[in-house]
């Protein structure tokens, strides 16, 4: 069920059970982060394995040293940058985090997300939200209450409504731990802010699937029709004569059968916004296949571009 009710979210989420929430990121299925049997229910739902570790939402009043061991130098001026937003620091946890939420692993990622919505909904709880992106695994994350609902509709107790998330891409993840600091998922904060705040960080973005390495599975985001990422729309065509065509563009007009643009005016803000929606859209239009062009690699296109390929057969 899709509505704005606080109350009836609070409610479900002490009483155990699922509730996917809004942020400015994608939407989450969150679960009480502190009962291991309520988390236990996230990966069952969206069939994830359950190495895979989990982020901590957490209200904007809580204080991230009831989780995790001391605040570095790194994780002090990120948060106090960026926090509530779409950064996730990773730091040595404690023990009141279940193993479970962590996948076995001594660290735990902390976010304080900006939605108003979920914002008020963890000030009335006396426990913070684990909450991964509220899809079945390996699929496309939902920016919108429908996204959920379509994918999983019967999982959730309820879903809470906060409208379409003005992110569009997950939280980017620093280790904070390392000196310098290591960038471990490229997201909604992009390199050089981070870096404009903490001076030059190392990235280690994992390609391969190796689930204990702190990140990312290399299959990821992705729709259920094949999805191409190409330099050239045009040409990109002319290989497919006999495919129907969804052509997700960035700065080419195409006459593909199916045409969407991730930002008319090439913003790559307003193209993030936009990313995961176009890929639901043409997920479900009638074409055969997806092309999608390349964004440029600076700013938040490196983060489009992690998850197109991620996404691309
Ligand atoms: O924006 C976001 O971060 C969204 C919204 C819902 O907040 N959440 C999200 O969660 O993207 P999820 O589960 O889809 O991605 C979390 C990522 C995974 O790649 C996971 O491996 C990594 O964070 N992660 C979490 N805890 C970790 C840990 N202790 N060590 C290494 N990686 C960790
Ligand atoms: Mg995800």
């Amino acid at each position: 069920m899709i509505g704005k009710d606080l109350n009836k979210a609070a409610e479900m989420l002490r009483t155990g059970n699922l509730v996917a929430i809004p942020t400015e990121t994608v939407y989450g299925l969150a679960a009480n982060a502190l009962d291991p049997f309520a988390v236990s229910q996230i990966f069952a739902a969206k069939q994830r394995p359950e190495f895979n570790p989990l982020i901590l939402h957490l209200a904007a009043t809580d204080n991230p040293e009831n989780y995790a061991e001391t605040m570095t130098d790194s994780a002090i001026k990120l948060t106090k940058e960026f926090w509530p937003g779409p950064l996730s620091i990773l730091l040595n946890k404690k023990k009141v985090v279940p193993d479970l939420v962590t996948g076995g692993l001594d660290s735990v990622v902390l976010r304080k997300p900006s939605h108003p919505l979920t914002q008020s909904l963890l000030e009335k709880l006396d426990f913070p939200l684990a909450a991964p992106s509220a899809n079945k695994f390996q699929g496309i994350s939902p920016t919108l209450p429908q996204h959920v609902q379509d994918s999983l509709g019967s999982k959730v107790s309820y879903i809470l409504d906060g409208g379409a998330s003005t992110i569009g891409l997950e939280s980017t993840i620093v280790d904070c731990r390392t000196e310098p600091s290591t960038l471990l998922r490229y997201g909604g904060i992009s390199l050089e802010e981070i870096e404009a705040c903490v001076g030059e960080v190392q990235v280690q973005i994992k390609e391969n699937s190796n689930p204990l390495a702190p990140g990312q599975m290399d299959k990821h985001y992705a729709t259920s029709k094949p999805l191409f990422l190409v330099e050239d729309l045009e040409q990109a065509m002319l290989l497919y004569p006999k495919s129907s065509m969804s052509a997700i563009s960035w700065n080419q007009k195409v006459d593909a059968d199916f045409y969407y643009t991730l930002s008319s005016k090439q913003d790559l803000i307003e193209a993030a916004a936009n990313l995961y929606g176009c890929m639901h859209d043409a997920d479900s239009d009638a074409s055969d296949l997806i092309l999608v062009q390349k964004v440029p690699n600076k700013g938040l296109g490196l983060a489009i571009n992690d998850r197109l390929k991620r996404a691309s057969s």
